[in-house]
């Protein structure tokens, strides 16, 4: 599939994905760009029925956490590489906000090809950031030992619905050409019309009783309160996986 008809999926046919399919997507996905070459990232597999239920809840249910053949769960690593490192007698000095960073960008860069991987091989996936939500208990499931981060995770099938694309706003929005230029009010208005007017985010404004899509985002789904709350909850478990932020 080309990536310009990328959609999410979230319903999957009950069809395994083949091993030798699946290593070949996760081999793709090692060959993105990565800090150093020293790849901070690793991936947990799960295909079992019953790892996924008890990874379920940890995902707030969604349904894909049960439905989709596997789920990848994306994550900063720095056990292996600390390991490595005191077997040839040297340290390790990347568990701190710089190592997580750039760990994240790795393992974001790995899970994107993985997925563009994914879609040129008919499968379909869709990204559960629920993991950022319940870091404690995916941690816990997975037995992530000191030093690693789960930061997403994928689910991954054979589609089983095609859904509509999903709105995006103008490339000027996004695109700044030597130096980055400020909009003004109205200019921004302009840039996020088509997506105020998108029937899908109408509907969800609607159901929602809010007056507009900005005020759902920042209001409902996504509120400061609950970033602050997740902020203290991603510190802590950083220094609990052995990272030193200060
Ligand atoms: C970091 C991240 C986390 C996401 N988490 C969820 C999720 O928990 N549940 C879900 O249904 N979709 C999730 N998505 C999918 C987005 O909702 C989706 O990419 C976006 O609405 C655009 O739709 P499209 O991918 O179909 O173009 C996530 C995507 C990303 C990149």
């Amino acid at each position: 599939m080309n990536y310009k008809d990328h959609r999410s999926i979230r319903s999957f046919l009950p069809k395994e994905v083949a091993s030798n399919l699946l290593t070949e997507i996760l081999t793709i996905g090692t060959r993105a760009s990565n800090t150093g070459n020293f790849q901070s990232y690793s991936v947990v597999v799960t295909q079992e029925q019953a790892m996924k239920e008890k990874l379920a809840p940890f995902h707030f249910n969604q349904p894909m956490a049960t439905q989709a053949p596997v789920l990848l769960t994306f994550c900063v690593d720095y056990n292996r590489l600390a390991t490595w490192c005191d077997a040839r007698a040297t340290e390790c000095g990347h568990l701190n906000l710089m190592g997580f960073y750039n760990g994240t960008l790795d393992a974001m860069l790995f899970a994107q090809n993985v997925a563009v991987a994914a879609e040129e091989n008919g499968l379909g996936y869709c990204f559960l950031g629920t993991v950022l939500y319940n870091l404690e208990g995916i941690i816990q499931t997975l037995a992530l030992p000191r030093g690693v981060m789960p930061v997403l995770t994928m689910a991954l099938g054979y589609p089983a619905e095609n859904p509509p694309l999903r709105v995006r706003l103008p490339l000027e929005a996004i695109v700044h050409y030597e130096k980055y230029t400020s909009f003004p009010t109205e200019k921004v208005e302009t840039l996020y019309r088509d997506v105020e007017n998108d029937p899908f985010y109408r509907e969800q404004v609607k159901k929602a009783g809010r007056e507009n899509l900005a005020q759902l985002i920042m209001e409902q789904q996504y509120p400061s309160a609950t970033y602050e709350k997740l902020s203290a909850e991603l510190t802590r478990v950083l220094v609990q996986q052995g990272y030193t932020l200060d």
